[in-house]
C-alpha cells in the first residue's frame, strides 16, 4: 500500500505558506502581546504539565499542525497500535507495549488469545522473585543473602533497567547494589567481577533474542568466573535469565523455573515494562513496580482519550516536527533537572532515534522531510557550564526539553530553589535572548567606555527565540517515572506516523553485527582477511600483529 506524500498534503501545505510569516515572530512578542499565552499553551495530564509556548508557535500554528496529525492518520494509527493490529509492519508484529500496562481487569485479544492473563502471570512471578530477593529468602550457595544485582544486557535490556534504576534509586532496597553491565569491551566487566562475591552475587542475563553477541559474550564469562568459585548445581541460585527464547536460555544452562518470559510483540527498547524490568522490580519492590506501569497506563490512557488539542503526547509531538520541519532544527538537548534522571538522555537516544531513524517510509519510497534530530543531553545545571554556550549562541537552532521535578527526594531545600531557578532562567533566556538595545544599555550602567560596548556588542548579544519545552511533575516517583517515559514513547508514536516511516524496526543496525562477525573471525587468525577497502585491511593487520 502507498503511504500517502506527506509534503503533498493540504495540511502541510497549508504549514509551509504559514512558516513564511512565522519565521518572522520573536517569541518574546508574542508573550508580550498575549498575557494568557501561558495558560493557552500549557496543559496537563498523568501526572505531568508540559508548557509550550516557548516554541515559536500561536494558536494558529497549534490548529494547523493539528491539523496535520488528523490528515496523516494519527488517530487511526493510535487505535490500530492499542489494538493489536500488526502496525511494525515490516516485521509483520504486533506493538503492544502498551498491554503490559495494562490492569489484571482488562482484556486484549491478540490472534483472538487475551494476552493480559499471560502478562500479568509473568508479573506475579517477577512479583515473587523480587521479594524472595529483597526479604533475604533467596540465598547464594554458601547461605548468605544477595547483596548484587549484576544485569547483563545491551540497549533496551540495559536501558530502561539501569536508566530507571538510577531515576528511582530513592526507592531502591538498602541492602542490594545494582550493576549493568553491556559492552563486549571487557573492561566494563573485568573491571566488575573482582568487586563481586560470587556467594552473594545475582547475575540477569537480559536479551530477548538470546543471541545478541555483546550479552552472550558477557554471560559466558560471567559464568565461566561464578564457576571458578562455585559448583555447576550453584547456578540457579544465581544466574536467572529474561527473554523470549526458552530454547537459547536452557541451552545455556538456566532452567526454564528461572527464566522470566516475554513476547515478539515487545520492541526491545520498549521493554522495560516488561519483564526485562525484573532489575528495577527488585530494587524498589514489586508494589512500586506495578506503580511505575500504573503510571506509564496513565499516561496511555490520556493519549487514547484527550483531544488532540489537549493531548501531551501529541503536543510534544507537534512541536517537534515543527521545529525540525519548518524551524530547521537539528537537534534536541534533553535537560533533565534532577540528577537522578541523569540518564535519561541515553535512554531517549535508543527510544527516538533506533525508533524514527529512517529514511524510508512503510511503502519504501523515501521520507520527503528530515526525520529524527539527534537527541542529546545532560542533566542541569552540568550541561549550563559545558555545552550551553552553543544552544544560546552556536550557529544552530537546537530544541530544548528541560524536565523538571518540583519537590526533590532530598531535605537540602535551599539546593532545589537554586536548582529550579537555574531551569526556568535557562528557558527564559533561551527564548528572551538579550538584543543589542539591552545590552548597550546594561554596559553603559556599569560605566564601560563607548568603544569597549561597541566591541563587545555583538559578543554579549544572545539572539533568542531558541524552542523548548518544560515537564513538570511534582516529584519523580514510580508513576511520574512511567508516565514521562510513555509520554516520549507515543510522542515518537505520533512523529513515526506524520513521517509516514515504521517506528519499530531497526534494520540499520544489522549491517554493522555482520561485518563484525566476518572481521571478528579474522582477527582471530580463524580466517583469511577478505578483501576489504584499503582503511578496513590496514586496520585488520595492525590489529593482528598486535593480538
Ligand atoms: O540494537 C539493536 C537491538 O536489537 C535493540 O533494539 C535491542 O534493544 C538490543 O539490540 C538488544 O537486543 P536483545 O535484547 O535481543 O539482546
Amino acid at each position: 500500500m502507498r503511504t500517502p506524500s506527506l509534503t503533498a498534503s493540504a495540511a502541510f501545505q497549508a504549514l509551509q505558506q504559514h512558516h513564511a510569516e512565522a519565521k518572522n515572530w520573536q517569541v518574546r512578542d508574542l508573550f508580550a502581546q498575549d498575557p494568557a499565552r501561558f495558560d493557552e499553551l500549557s496543559i496537563e495530564g498523568a501526572g505531568l504539565f508540559l508548557d509550550y509556548s516557548k516554541n515559536i508557535v500561536s494558536n494558529q500554528t497549534m490548529s494547523l499542525l493539528f491539523a496535520l496529525a488528523r490528515e496523516t492518520g494519527v488517530e487511526a494509527q493510535r487505535e490500530a497500535m492499542f489494538a493489536g493490529d500488526k502496525v511494525n509492519r515490516t516485521e509483520q508484529r504486533a506493538v503492544l507495549h502498551t498491554a503490559l500496562r495494562k490492569p489484571r481487569s482488562e482484556k486484549l485479544l491478540l490472534d483472538g488469545k487475551d494476552i493480559i492473563p499471560d502478562i500479568h502471570a509473568v508479573l506475579d512471578r517477577m512479583g515473587v522473585f523480587a521479594e524472595r530477593v529483597r526479604s533475604g529468602e533467596w540465598r547464594g550457595f554458601d547461605g548468605r543473602e544477595i547483596t548484587d544485582i549484576v544485569n547483563i544486557g545491551i540497549g533496551g535490556s540495559y536501558l530502561g533497567p539501569k536508566m530507571t534504576c538510577q531515576a528511582l534509586r530513592s526507592f531502591g532496597h538498602p541492602r542490594l547494589v545494582m550493576h549493568f553491565v553491556s559492552n563486549v569491551d571487557g573492561h566494563d566487566l573485568a573491571a566488575l567481577l573482582p568487586r563481586m562475591d560470587p556467594a552473594t552475587t545475582l547475575f540477569i542475563i537480559a536479551s530477548k533474542g538470546f543471541n545478541t553477541s555483546e550479552t552472550m559474550t558477557n554471560a559466558k564469562s560471567a559464568r565461566a568466573w561464578f564457576l571458578q568459585h562455585a559448583n555447576a548445581s550453584d547456578l540457579p541460585q544465581h544466574f536467572v535469565a529474561v527473554s523470549t527464547h526458552l530454547d537459547l536460555v536452557t541451552e545455556f544452562g538456566i532452567a526454564a523455573e528461572n527464566m522470566f518470559p516475554f513476547w515478539d510483540w515487545v520492541g526491545g527498547r520498549y521493554s522495560v515494562w516488561s519483564a526485562i524490568g525484573l532489575a528495577l522490580a527488585i530494587s524498589i519492590g514489586i508494589d512500586n513496580f506495578r506503580e511505575f506501569l500504573a503510571g506509564a497506563h496513565a499516561m496511555d490512557q490520556h493519549f487514547q482519550q484527550a483531544p488532540l488539542e489537549k493531548n501531551l503526547p501529541v503536543i510534544l509531538a507537534l512541536t517537534g516536527i515543527w521545529n525540525r520541519n519548518f524551524m530547521g532544527s537539528t537537534s534536541i538537548s534533553i535537560a533533565p533537572y534532577h540528577q537522578d534522571l541523569r540518564l535519561f538522555p541515553g535512554y531517549l537516544q535508543q527510544l527516538e532515534m533506533e525508533s524514527n531513524g529512517k529514511r524510508v517510509k512503510v511503502d519504501g519510497s523515501p521520507v520527503e522531510v528530515a526525520t529524527c534530530p539527534v537527541i542529546w543531553g545532560d542533566v542541569g545545571t552540568n550541561g549550563q557550564h559545558a555545552y550551553f554556550q552553543l544552544l544560546h549562541q552556536g550557529s544552530d537552532l537546537i530544541a530544548v526539553d528541560f524536565i523538571a521535578a518540583l519537590k526533590p527526594s532530598h531535605a537540602l531545600e535551599s539546593h532545589q530553589v537554586l536548582l529550579l531557578a537555574n531551569c526556568f532562567a535557562q528557558s527564559e533566556a533561551f527564548m528572551r535572548g538579550k538584543n543589542a538595545d539591552e545590552v548597550r544599555a546594561d554596559m553603559q550602567a556599569q560605566g564601560l567606555p563607548v568603544d569597549s560596548i561597541e566591541q563587545l556588542l555583538p559578543h554579549r548579544t544572545f539572539p533568542g527565540n531558541r524552542p523548548s519545552n518544560t515537564i513538570l511533575m511534582d516529584a519523580l516517583t514510580p508513576a511520574t517515572l512511567g508516565a514521562l517515559i510513555a509520554l516520549y514513547e507515543h510522542k515518537v508514536f505520533v512523529q513515526g506516523v506524520i513521517w509516514g516511516i515504521n517506528s519499530f524496526d531497526q534494520w540499520g543496525v544489522e549491517l554493522g553485527k555482520l561485518l563484525a562477525q566476518n572481521i571478528a573471525a579474522e582477527l582471530a587468525q580463524q580466517a583469511q582477511p577478505a578483501q576489504h577497502d584499503s582503511s578496513t585491511n590496514g586496520l585488520i593487520a595492525r590489529a593482528r600483529a598486535a593480538l
